[in-house]
């Protein structure tokens, strides 16, 4: 305990009977003690070397103890180093604004023994507790830090998933594309031979309509009549010599086409040309909904990629005026793949909610902490609920889900770093203490916890609008 209060001091003074006594004086208290004759020197001495405390005149020649303070406080180095000045009875104004300019404590001259080890006994402790602070806020960081990169580790498994089955799909669809349109080249040459009339050419151009429209609203039959109504299809196909039938017919049950559809055109073609129309519309119709295809495919990619960035809000300010229901939404599709069918997502949102201003990106990483959390508790089927509404000033977010719940008495620490209840490798036990500290030290809301078998509930309040405090944390 003695030796807590101990520490390496630094002496200025232009008078070398003062610096001795002092040196004596706090020698045999059990210092280790640095002399300066002058301010630079003093100045040298703290960049060169650490110290826990400074003793400083302030009248010496040149730089004087005002001065090596001013330049002291100013370097984000040696700024909280405790700097005692040192000053005459009769000079208290002097020692008084020194305080005013960041000085820890004055010492009056003469020096008495008692009140020198009192004076320096305090800044001691208060410089250890500081520094302390600055290790805890410095390892916090780094868990945030970790922290961060977990939350997108989490996500990255399940976002690569659910980019690779659409990117996968638009693929195959751009291959088949491919070889259809090659054979819809040969079939169109084939047609152009048979020296169709201005009617029939009219037909064709009115079917490729027909097709295209088609393939971007398919029929929605369910599979049962579609397969029955392909196999007739095949059949009446066959009848006519169509080559591959059974290739084509699926084709037209798809389209929605019914035999007396195709019936209808032996009224316009020729019986012998009647084969290669129905090739050229069934390859036609193809064609189109291949594109329809991968269209859709892109287009839950780019939904994706767009989601990403809303969630990362990558390239922005940190601190955003934000949608919570647009973050929440980002959330939710990044973590869809671990949704999957087994969870039900309830969106109870309040229309209009005011947006509110924050720390966007950090406040994805609450949301899916929670939400992460509440899918792993769930066993088996479940359901989440995702509320939101105004109070006051306030906007709050309920996650809440139908699991097991957190016993009464585990309810206390969840929020501690590292309790986590998951077998190693699943949970590092941070995400609702990086949750906490983001939402009330970067935010000034609150987080509260509501738990029973079967209701578990996490609070998350959240002011409209940042105070000054906040704002200054990026
Ligand atoms: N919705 C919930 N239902 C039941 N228990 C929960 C719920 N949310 C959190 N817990 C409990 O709180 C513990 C701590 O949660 P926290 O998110 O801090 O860490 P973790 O999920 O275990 O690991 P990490 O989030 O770092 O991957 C969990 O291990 C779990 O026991
Ligand atoms: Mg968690």
């Amino acid at each position: 305990m003695a030796n807590e209060q101990l520490g390496h001091v630094l002496v200025v003074d232009d008078n070398l009977v003062n610096r001795l006594t002092l040196a004596r004086s706090l020698e045999q208290q059990g210092h280790s003690v640095s002399l300066a004759e002058n301010g630079q020197q003093a100045l040298d001495m703290v960049r060169a070397m650490s110290f826990d405390v400074v003793l400083l005149d302030i009248l010496m020649p040149e730089i004087d103890g005002f001065e090596v303070l001013t330049r002291m406080k100013a370097d984000q180095d040696l700024r909280d180093i405790p700097v005692i000045v040192i000053s005459a009875l009769d000079d208290i104004e002097s020692a008084v604004r020194c305080i005013e300019m960041g000085a820890e404590d004055y010492l009056p001259k003469p020096f008495d023994p008692v009140l020198l080890r009192a004076r320096l006994r305090a800044s001691l402790q208060k410089k250890r507790l500081r520094d302390l602070e600055v290790a805890y806020l410095r390892q916090e960081v780094m868990l945030r830090q970790n922290e961060k990169l977990a939350t997108l580790g989490k996500l990255s498994a399940g976002l690569a998933h659910e980019l690779n089955n659409p990117a996968a799909a638009a693929e195959r669809s751009a291959d088949q594309l491919r070889t259809t349109v090659a054979q819809l080249q040969e079939t169109q040459l084939r047609l152009g031979a048979l020296g169709l009339s201005g009617a029939q050419h009219e037909t064709l151009t009115q079917l490729d309509r027909t097709a295209q429209q088609r393939a971007a609203h398919p029929a929605d039959i369910g599979s049962i009549t579609q397969s029955d109504r392909a196999d007739k299809l095949e059949r009446w196909l066959e009848e006519q010599g169509v080559a591959e039938a059974w290739e084509h017919a699926p084709t037209f049950a798809d389209m929605g086409y019914e035999i007396g559809d195709l019936v209808a055109l032996q009224q316009i073609f020729f019986t012998q040309h009647l084969p290669i129309v129905i090739v050229w519309l069934s390859q036609t119709y193809t064609v189109y909904s291949l594109l329809e295809e991968i269209a859709q495919e892109t287009g839950r990619m780019t939904e994706l990629v767009k989601a990403l960035k809303t969630y990362t809000y990558l390239d922005r300010a940190p601190i955003q005026s934000v949608d919570v229901h647009e973050g929440l939404d980002s959330t939710l599709v990044m973590l869809r793949s671990k949704l999957k069918d087994r969870i039900t997502v309830r969106r109870e949102y309040t229309p209009n909610l005011p947006r509110i201003e924050a720390y966007a990106s950090e406040l994805n990483q609450v949301w899916t902490n929670l939400i992460d959390n509440a899918t792993d508790a769930v066993e088996g089927k479940g359901e989440i609920i995702v509320r939101t509404r105004q109070e006051g000033e306030c906007v709050v977010v309920d996650v809440e889900d139908n699991g097991p719940g957190i016993p009464e008495l585990v309810q206390a620490q969840v929020f501690d770093p590292f309790f986590t209840t998951k077998p190693p490798g699943e949970g590092s036990g941070l995400g609702l203490n990086i949750s906490h500290n983001i939402i009330v030290q970067k935010h000034g809301g609150t987080i509260a916890l509501t738990s029973q078998p079967g209701k578990t509930r996490f609070e998350v309040r959240l002011p409209l609008k940042l105070a000054t405090e906040e704002r200054a944390l990026d």
